[in-house]
């Protein structure tokens, strides 16, 4: 698929896809899901794309949320089809079965806000502002917002966001546990390629597993998930990697994972 409103490149092992509409602060319209589809289908398959960062066009958004016009036309039917459609991409970000990283670069505003939520980490500009202002427009959020965002802070915080539609800058926003990391807007991009680097070093058969028990708190019991890591935990001492890891410890080299 040629894309009109992404761009993707590749460093090394980190793929980089850039939400390319700054004329419209990337908002997100229905050609741009369907190729943000296609790409994260793409990285999915690619063996060679060990982490995957997420990052917006130009110089004052991530994603400035759905586009407003397409939003405009929706009633009771194709509402639906609109928020599972948007519901479903970004599941297929947080299954992805890699990091996926959000460098948000600006505005991060109700689905560029919920896009950012459906990565496993946030990293933010110092010039970053989030929020989910669909009360302003009468709806709410429709691409998972209400939960992960609940699930991430807490339920006053998100239910204070949701109901006032307020923003919220970096700074408030690493208080409150959104994003784990703020930067000077201009190196935001080179640390966030360092973070997944340096994730993309490890042994990717053990942080595919990690991020499998991670996303498990959503669904599992407490007791399950234990249950879970202990299963996956044994599944890591079965692999290449882990013998290749614990050899290079104790032989005081580099371990030089196969991802096997
Ligand atoms: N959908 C469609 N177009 C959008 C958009 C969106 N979510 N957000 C911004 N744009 C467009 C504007 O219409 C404008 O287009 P134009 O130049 O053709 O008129 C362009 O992007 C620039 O936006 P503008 O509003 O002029 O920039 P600003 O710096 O004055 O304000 C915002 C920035 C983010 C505060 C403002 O654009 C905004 O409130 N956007 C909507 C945010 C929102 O409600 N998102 C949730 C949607 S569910």
């Amino acid at each position: 698929m040629e894309y009109k409103n992404l761009l993707f490149e590749r460093k090394n092992h980190v793929g980089i896809l850039t939400i390319n509409r700054p004329d419209k602060l990337n908002a997100l319209n229905n050609q741009t899901l369907d190729e943000l589809q296609d790409c994260l289908l793409n990285v999915q398959n690619d063996e060679n794309i060990f982490v995957l960062i997420i990052t917006g066009a130009g110089e004052k958004a991530f994603v400035a949320g759905a586009d407003i016009s397409e939003l405009a036309e929706l009633d009771l039917e194709t509402a639906k089809i609109f928020s599972e459609k948007g519901q479903s991409i970004f599941n297929l970000i947080e299954k992805l079965g890699k990091p996926v990283i959000a460098a948000v670069n600006g505005f991060a505003l109700g689905g560029g806000c919920e896009l950012a939520l459906a990565c496993h980490i946030r990293f933010a500009s110092e010039k970053a502002k989030f929020g989910q202002p669909e009360v302003n427009l009468g709806i709410i959020p429709g691409y998972g917002g209400t939960q992960r965002l609940t699930r991430l802070i807490n339920p006053g915080r998100s239910a204070e966001l949701i109901l006032t539609g307020d923003l919220i800058d970096a700074d408030d926003a690493l208080k409150m546990g959104l994003v784990s990391k703020i930067f000077i807007h201009d190196e935001l991009l080179n640390k966030t390629i360092l973070l997944a680097e340096k994730i993309a070093s490890k042994g990717q058969k053990a942080v595919g597993y990690a991020l499998k028990c991670i996303l498990s708190c959503d669904e599992l019991t407490k007791s399950e998930g234990i249950k879970l890591e202990a299963d996956i935990f044994a599944k890591c001492c079965n692999t290449d990697d882990f013998n290749e890891g614990t050899n290079a410890f104790l032989e005081k080299r580099k371990p030089n994972f196969k991802n096997t």
